[in-house]
């Protein structure tokens, strides 16, 4: 399924952005919001970034006319998403507002429609009882400034189907982002799980499945602008060296760190980084 019609609920920094980020890529959004002067001052926002990138020369005022002619907003729930594919909810990062709100839209809505949050730190599942078909709900996470940053974690709750994380996959790919698809939830996702503890974190989410080492460099390099991701950097520094301090640790605690065999592995292969030509990579 291809999503070509979106309601973003919340006209705040994030909601807005992703509102117009899906309108200059072709699909029709409309940005819904409680306060009626938070949609006064996205129509306002709407018409003066776009006058910006006209007046910068990045768009053709023909372009600019189409993709404002996409982008809606609307203060009633039930108007807002007539009609559409998908809503990503973008209101403030509290619980139980969250879960009063996909109670209420789910009654304006089928059962096809996805409902997409891009909550911070909360995992879908925790609102998967708050509406009829838990299969079309997921985490679509943006970082910020979501027209500018690239990343997006999409997160495939346990009742979250696979055409509905697939689907959402493929707006962000038609949005130009660089996405991951974390087929299991952890609370932050990917990417601020590991900004905490970066290389432990890293390490932990490897270990037990929740991305692959390259989905963790992604994150880092698209979503954090880092320059290298961990493993790749490990590929700089040296497997032999960090394998070294691995099994130091492990002889000082008795507690075997994460990814310890992954790391022996490549030591014993011969795999150790850049300087070998194979680590984590291949290099030429
Ligand atoms: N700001 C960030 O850096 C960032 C990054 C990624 C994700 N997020 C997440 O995105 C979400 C929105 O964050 P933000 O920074 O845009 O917040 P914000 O405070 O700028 O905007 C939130 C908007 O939601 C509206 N709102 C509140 N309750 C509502 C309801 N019941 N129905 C409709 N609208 C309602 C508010 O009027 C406000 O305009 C949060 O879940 C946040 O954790 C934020």
């Amino acid at each position: 399924m291809e999503i070509q019609k979106i309601c973003v609920a919340g006209g705040g920094r994030m909601g807005r952005q992703i509102a117009m980020c899906a309108a200059i890529y072709g699909v029709e959004a409309t940005v819904y919001d409680l306060v009626e002067a938070v949609l006064t001052d996205v129509e306002k926002w709407a018409d003066e970034y776009l006058a910006g990138r006209v007046a910068k020369g990045r768009m053709t005022q023909e372009q600019v006319d189409a993709i404002r002619a996409r982008f809606h907003t609307c203060k009633d729930l039930r108007e807002s998403v007539q009609g559409v594919d998908c809503i990503i909810e973008c209101i403030i990062e509290k619980e139980d507002v969250k879960r009063e709100f996909f109670k209420t839209v789910d009654q304006f809505i089928d059962e096809n429609v996805i409902l997409a949050t891009n909550s911070s730190y909360m995992v879908s599942s925790k609102f998967a009882d708050c509406v009829k078909n838990p299969s079309k709900m997921c985490n679509m996470h943006f970082y910020n400034p979501a027209l500018v940053m690239k990343f997006v974690e999409v997160v495939q709750g346990p009742h979250t189907s696979e055409e509905t994380a697939r689907a959402v996959y493929e707006l962000c790919q038609r949005m130009e982002k660089k996405p991951i698809w974390q087929k299991k939830e952890i609370p932050g996702f990917a990417g601020n799980y590991l900004i905490a503890g970066l290389y432990e974190r890293a390490k932990y989410l490897v270990e037990n499945g929740y991305c692959t080492f390259e989905e963790v460099d992604i994150a880092m390099e698209y979503g954090f602008n880092h320059k290298m991701g961990p493993f790749r950097l490990n590929d700089l520094t040296g497997i032999d060296l960090s394998f070294t301090m691995m099994k130091t640790r492990y002889e000082q605690t008795g507690v075997k760190p994460d990814m310890y065999d992954v790391y022996e592995k490549l030591v014993q292969e011969g795999r150790l980084g850049r300087k070998t030509g194979h680590g984590f990579y291949d290099y030429e």
